[in-house]
């Protein structure tokens, strides 16, 4: 297998029903797609050019993170803190790696991109998944919409 092999194909699999977060879902996977094509003429050997990427990349993850989190706090979801803190671990994890990237102790490009992947596809399918049954089931009980005439939030679900 190749790195151009493994990136990842956009699949009905990751779509929740939730415009807002399916928006985010399919720009985080461009940003992994990104990463696999920043390192695949040199997948073992860390670049500037990657390490220019691979800190773009966590930024940008952390930018929908925390779109997300306010999302998860104004619906008053229940997993929140649990949520919050697997992102806070893959952040954790991401910025641990790239250090080691830029000081090239153990870690090569490749694993970091795999890292990236695997944990972005097990996390959108499954937590985010919850998250989304829960906004999809507020929504059909009605509460979904007076929770946000409320807040006057509803720009929040609008993709
Ligand atoms: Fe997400
Ligand atoms: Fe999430």
């Amino acid at each position: 297998m190749s790195l151009a092999q493994d990136t990842i194909v956009w699949n009905n699999r990751y779509i929740l029903g939730i415009p807002v977060l399916d928006k985010q879902h399919r720009h985080m996977v461009d940003i992994a797609n990104e990463l696999f094509a920043a390192c695949i003429e040199s997948p073992d050997i860390v670049s500037n050019h990657f390490l220019e990427n691979a800190s773009i990349a966590i930024a940008r993850m952390n930018y929908y993170f925390i779109k997300e989190e306010k999302l998860m706090a104004i619906l008053y979801y229940q997993g929140y803190l649990h949520h919050k803190r697997e992102h806070e671990n893959f952040m954790g994890e991401a910025l641990k790696q790239s250090e080691e990237l830029k000081f090239n102790k153990k870690i090569i490009p490749r694993s970091f991109v795999y890292f990236f992947r695997d944990w972005l596809l097990s996390h959108i399918t499954v937590s985010d998944k919850v998250l989304a049954n829960y906004i999809l089931e507020m929504r059909q009980s009605g509460r979904l919409r007076q929770l946000l005439e409320v807040r006057q939030e509803g720009a929040l679900l609008t993709a």
